[in-house]
């Protein structure tokens, strides 16, 4: 053990350090100060102090040894003179361990520290029981962290892959559901700053840059011929194409009847059933209005329009994405929930950006002979 003799008028004392310097580290000082100076280089385990210090009362000093960051794990030894029980109890009250009366006899002390080190190695052992048991918990906390790390990444390029599958039976849609995860994330990070939408959270933010691209899922049940038509739907035939908002949703939901709630499901059901519904309550499949609409889906309605609008598609032309920005600034509070318009004219140019880097090669159609307008599915 390390031990601290504090003490300067102690006879013999230079000698009792030299007899236990035979099991311990000694080291002898005179005042309380420099006891507390060698705390951080030396840490020692017990001290052994005189009641009479010369620059401090010992109260005050046994105060600021409780009160050090080694003060739970160090032993203080009280030397005292007096041998009535209520000056011992005093020691105990300030925060003395034990003690011992001068003149000192060493098998006395020897004994004592004997006592102290086993106390000390049964204290370490659980310490170490102890840390190794944190390690233990911390090494396997991260083990389920990486594992369920992997796990969704695997999950979430899965899914984006049966997306694109999905998608790929409309020809020309290119990098579309690159740009809503991108356009979708950018959107809802600058909400989720500025703290008005309070369920928009770090999983919110992960949740709708992995489930936007199912939005228009369900349009693996639509028919071929209207899926691929070149040219505008008949009334009929949108009242069929609209059914991809509950078939998408219902798919979802039975995924997640399967395999319980997760938070990236829920909201997926809620972007693909509730991206066409409008902030005014006339869109579709539910008419829902302003709050009561999804989020998630009022923001992947935003970027979906925008992406639809400045895209080539079978049955409209690209519109100049400057012009888009005009469309979506006018129907803010008519189509659209005015705070993600606001968001979305602020990050105009990071939107443009993305549109850039994930820009398709048009394969325009001869046929189209026809105005592109705001309808978009
Ligand atoms: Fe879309
Ligand atoms: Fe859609």
């Amino acid at each position: 053990m390390r031990i601290i003799l504090v003490d300067n008028q102690l006879e013999g004392g230079e000698r009792i350090a030299e007899m236990l310097r035979v099991e311990h580290q000694v080291l002898i000082v005179q005042t309380g100060e420099k006891c507390l100076q060698l705390f951080a280089e030396f840490s020692p385990d017990i001290l052994l102090v005189d009641d009479l210090l010369p620059d401090m009362t010992v109260e005050t000093f046994y105060e600021r040894v409780k009160k050090s960051p080694l003060g739970d794990f160090i032993w203080i030894v009280a030397m005292c003179s007096d041998m009535k029980v209520e000056t011992r109890l005093h020691y105990y009250n300030i925060g003395a361990d034990d003690y011992i009366f001068k003149p000192l006899h060493f098998g006395e002390l020897k004994e004592k520290f004997r006592v102290m080190a086993r106390g000390r190695c049964q204290i370490e052992k659980l310490w170490l029981a102890h840390f190794y048991a944190n390690q233990q918990q911390d090494r396997m906390k991260d083990l389920v962290r990486e594992k369920s790390e992997e796990i969704d990444s695997a999950r979430n390029m899965a899914v984006f892959v049966i997306a694109k599958l999905a998608e790929s039976r409309v020809s020309g849609m290119g990098q579309h559901l690159e740009r809503i995860r991108d356009y979708s994330h950018v959107l809802a990070e600058d909400l989720y700053r500025q703290g008005i939408f309070p369920e928009i959270d770090p999983t919110f933010l992960d949740d709708i840059y992995n489930a936007s691209p199912l939005h228009d899922i369900g349009k693996i049940s639509i028919p071929d011929h209207i899926l691929g038509k070149k040219g505008p739907l008949t009334k009929e035939e949108f009242e069929i194409m609209k059914e991809h908002c509950a078939i998408g949703a219902q798919t979802l939901q039975s995924a997640m009847q399967n395999t319980g709630y997760s938070s990236f499901l829920a909201m997926s059901i809620d972007i693909a059933r509730h991206h066409h519904e409008r902030f005014d309550g006339a869109g579709y499949p539910d008419g829902l209005s302003g709050l009561d609409i999804p989020l998630s889906a009022q923001i992947v309605s935003v970027v979906d329009v925008f992406d639809a609008l400045t895209s080539h598609r079978v049955y409209k032309k690209a519109i100049p994405p400057n012009l888009v920005k005009g469309m979506i600034e006018q129907d803010a509070g008519i189509r659209f929930n005015p705070a993600i318009v606001k968001a979305f004219l602020y990050h105009f140019d990071d939107l443009m950006e993305i549109y850039l880097a994930n820009r398709d090669t048009p394969a325009e159609p001869k046929s189209i002979t026809y105005e592109a307008n705001i309808e978009w599915w």
